[in-house]
């Protein structure tokens, strides 16, 4: 597990999107891993930046997403589609049709998750998986009591994710969903490379546990540690428990 501290998250960014550029050029047909929340955004501005100047593209890129809500209609803006799509895809020169989004209105969900996993599977699996990290360790909506085994499945979130994610339903924590369908913590360490972005210091405690702690289902991302490619970018604030 590397760790690189930058002094803000713009340079993180850059560093981590060239991280992105560079494989995206070195293999056309790579499979990529996607993540939402406030933290990626500044690196996919980045990328749509790098795609408009001609530095990359990604026309042949195909990627999927680790996780959707439960029962958010399509048109609502906070669904991780229409967040994706608006944040990275409709900003860059990718096929539409080879991005993948779990469905959180399916009816059969278990079908649902089982088919995503196979699709990956049948694809290859994913060369570069990008991550955020929660406030309380989780990856995708892997909350803490994950199952390191775990695979693509519905997920309850905790009462700190409903909080931290009711700024992006007005504030209003009712209007925030209560599950969600979300990649395993198997199902991420599966990815050849992993880039993880955290930045801030509510972070800091998450990183402190994912980094030093023992691999416990306390902190889901400490079982990041038995990966062989992990790069967290951290600006300062998030790497400040680091010691
Ligand atoms: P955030 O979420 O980027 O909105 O802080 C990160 C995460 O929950 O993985």
């Amino acid at each position: 597990m590397k760790v690189e501290v930058f002094k803000t998250k713009e340079e993180a960014n850059a560093a981590a999107a060239k991280v992105f550029i560079d494989a995206v050029n070195a293999n056309p047909n790579i499979i990529l891993g996607l993540a939402t929340g406030g933290t990626p955004e500044g690196l996919y501005a980045v990328l749509a930046d790098a795609n408009k100047a001609g530095k990359v593209s990604f026309k042949t890129v195909r990627s999927w997403n680790l996780d959707e809500y439960v029962g958010l209609p399509k048109e609502h803006p906070e669904t991780y589609r229409n967040f994706m799509n608006r944040k990275l895809f409709d900003n860059i020169d990718i096929d539409k049709a080879n991005t993948h989004v779990l469905n959180g209105l399916a009816t059969d969900k278990e079908g649902e998750c089982a088919a995503y996993e196979a699709s990956l599977k049948a694809a290859g699996g994913v060369d570069i998986q990008l991550l955020g990290i929660g406030s309380d360790g989780h990856i995708a909506f892997n909350e803490p009591g994950s199952p390191f085994d775990s695979r693509t499945r519905e997920v309850f979130l905790e009462q700190q994710t409903i909080d931290d994610n009711a700024r992006f339903f007005d504030g209003d924590k009712s209007k925030v969903p209560t599950s969600a369908l979300s990649m395993g913590i198997a199902t991420i360490l599966d990815a050849k490379k992993i880039v993880l972005l955290a930045y801030g210091a509510n972070k800091a405690q998450a990183v402190r546990d994912a980094v030093k702690g023992t691999p416990d289902v306390k902190c889901p991302a400490s079982a990041l540690q038995s990966h062989p490619d992990v790069t967290f970018y951290c600006d300062e604030a998030a790497a400040s428990l680091l010691g």
